[in-house]
């Protein structure tokens, strides 16, 4: 049962069908949420097939085929129902929310959702593509895992009303091109920084369980090994084509590293009530997360942004002033809005560069490329 809509359930038809739209109607809100492309949402993307189908992961073979055995053994199978306790835990903690952090931690879910199906469209239109045994293989595990992430978040949004749409996102929202040299820098670290924020957030709430307002985090731990080894197969896809990690492509993965923390700090700060409810500040959970995040890159990048740096700190503050006085700008509209927004803009870029200037820590890459979820 839906505990939110049967707080309001009477025994009237009408009223049924009332409920009934109403939750079509937020379906269709959260959808069109879900379907927006800014700066900050999640983003669809696309790439070369057939450059996909050319990889060749002979280098790397043995560490490919235990990880292949991973994904086959599939220890996460089971994991992603729920347990009699959730639906007890929903009906004692949902009540208890304030509307804002029901309103942050609703956009949470929505992002989060959004980010899992994103996973989920790429990889299996890959795997459709491509006849390349191992990457075919590799694409539709990697689908399997994603397509049980969204659903298991949708379905967390439908106890509120407010389920995607998924089959509809799929056609509706815009897809990016991204060349796969792209793909793999981008993927690798969304994916090994999902896997971060996960177990920040689960190691949180194992210490504080008092603070675990929604059953939901409970089962982050298995769910976020999935992540790492996701996260595994890019790092194994990037040390077989050495040429990505070398010269001016050391280049490109700063600039996306970068790109991926500060997206992700500006959002994380639009959400305080929720990192709050957790017992967090976001600035502090967002620096343990890029702790793990960089800690675990070594085994494949070979230049570290220095997160320490002052410089790197007070850009990351900057980046976010600059994205708030831009909402603002927004929000108010007209020609007046439009000048403030295009001056935020230049300033974003500029500060961005700034924090691209600052110096990265040169390493070594390792020669065991395979880690384990530690954290
Ligand atoms: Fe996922
Ligand atoms: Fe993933």
């Amino acid at each position: 049962m839906n505990p939110v809509l049967d707080t309001a359930r009477t025994d009237t038809q009408t009223d049924h069908v009332a409920l009934l739209m109403d939750s079509m109607d937020a379906t269709k809100d959260s959808t069109a949420r879900a379907a927006q492309d800014t700066m900050l949402t999640p983003r669809f993307y696309t790439t070369d097939f057939k450059a996909m189908d050319a990889l060749d992961v002979t280098p790397v073979r043995a560490e490919w085929d235990k990880m292949m055995a991973e994904y086959e053994g599939d220890n996460n199978q089971d994991h992603f129902k729920r347990d009699a306790a959730f639906a007890e835990e929903l009906k004692v903690l949902v009540p208890q929310l304030s509307p804002e952090l029901r309103k942050e931690f609703l956009d949470f879910l929505i992002s989060s959702c959004t980010s899992e199906f994103s996973g989920c469209i790429l990889y299996n239109e890959i795997r459709k593509n491509i006849s390349n045994p191992d990457i075919k293989q590799l694409m539709a595990y990697m689908a399997r895992d994603e397509s049980r992430h969204a659903g298991f978040i949708n379905q967390s949004l439908k106890d509120f009303g407010l389920g995607i749409d998924l089959g509809a996102l799929r056609k509706t929202k815009a897809y990016t091109y991204f060349k796969p040299k792209y793909i793999f820098y981008a993927t690798y670290l969304s994916e090994k920084i999902g896997y971060a924020r996960y177990i920040t957030i689960f190691r949180q709430l194992e210490r504080h369980p008092d603070k675990r307002f929604h059953p939901i985090f409970r089962w982050f731990e298995r769910w976020c090994n999935d992540e790492f080894r996701h996260g595994e197969s890019f790092a194994l896809m990037m040390r077989a084509q050495p040429h990505l990690l070398t010269g001016v492509n050391k280049l490109w993965i700063r600039f996306f590293i970068l790109a991926v923390y500060a997206t992700m700090y500006v959002r994380d700060h639009t959400r305080p009530m929720l990192h709050e409810a957790m017992g967090f500040e976001s600035t502090e959970y967002d620096y343990a997360v890029f702790r793990i995040t960089s800690d675990i890159c070594r085994q494949v990048f070979p230049v570290e942004v220095d997160i320490d740096h002052p410089v790197f700190r007070r850009c990351m503050d900057r980046l976010l002033a600059i994205s708030l006085e831009n909402d603002r700008a927004r929000e108010r509209g007209g020609m007046v809005g439009a000048v403030q927004r295009a001056s935020c803009a230049v300033r974003a870029f500029f500060t961005f560069g700034r924090l691209y200037l600052v110096p990265v820590i040169q390493r070594e890459l390792p020669k065991d490329i395979r880690l384990e979820p530690v954290w």
